[in-house]
């Protein structure tokens, strides 16, 4: 059984993730990052692990758009999905609002990696809305953004067991 985990990632946290997700997986898996990357042909993987960040309730849209192009040929594989994001509490919504629904239905493992901020490489919107989180946070007394590494331990068990 050969995986591929396809991937966006904006400032490097999920690409750390999607490392992390490789290390723990027993069997032959390819990374392939969407933004980078040459996509191979489906025809020569069993599971598609697919995932990314979310930027003002969004993933990627090239994510988005992967998985609506290539629909047909997703249906007749094993699946996974993730994202990476702060709010533990929205990542259903963002998951729906992802992938296409009879994708998730489908899917063996579904899970959310967390999310950390990295400002030291933002541009300043992005930096100027990680302040406002983080103030909205400490007013709101919501729980902070933080790595959900125990679900990359998850969904690679899940996929090891399929393997
Ligand atoms: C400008 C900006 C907007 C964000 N918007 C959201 C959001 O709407 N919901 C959320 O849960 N996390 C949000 N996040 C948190 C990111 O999803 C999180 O930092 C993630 O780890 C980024 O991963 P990456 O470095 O791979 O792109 C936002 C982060 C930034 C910097």
């Amino acid at each position: 059984m050969k995986t591929l985990i396809i991937y966006a990632s904006t400032y490097g946290f999920t690409k750390d993730c999607v490392q992390m997700l490789r290390d723990n997986l027993t069997g032959k898996t390819d990374l392939v990052n969407i933004n980078k990357d040459k996509l191979p042909s489906l025809d020569d993987f069993d599971i598609i692990l697919i995932g990314g960040s979310i930027y003002m309730g969004q993933i990627q849209k090239k994510i988005k758009k992967y998985c609506l192009i290539n629909l047909d040929a997703l249906k007749s594989k094993q699946l996974g999905f993730f994202v990476c994001c702060g709010s533990d509490q929205h990542a259903g919504d963002y998951f729906k609002n992802s992938f296409p629904e009879i994708l998730l239905e489908k899917a063996s493992v579904v899970e959310n990696f967390g999310g950390e901020m990295r400002p030291g490489q933002m541009n300043f919107f992005h930096k100027f809305i990680t302040k406002m989180v983080a103030k909205n946070e400490a007013q709101n007394n919501t729980p902070p953004m933080k790595p959900l590494t125990e679900n990359i331990i998850k969904m690679a068990s899940v996929i090891n067991q399929l393997t």
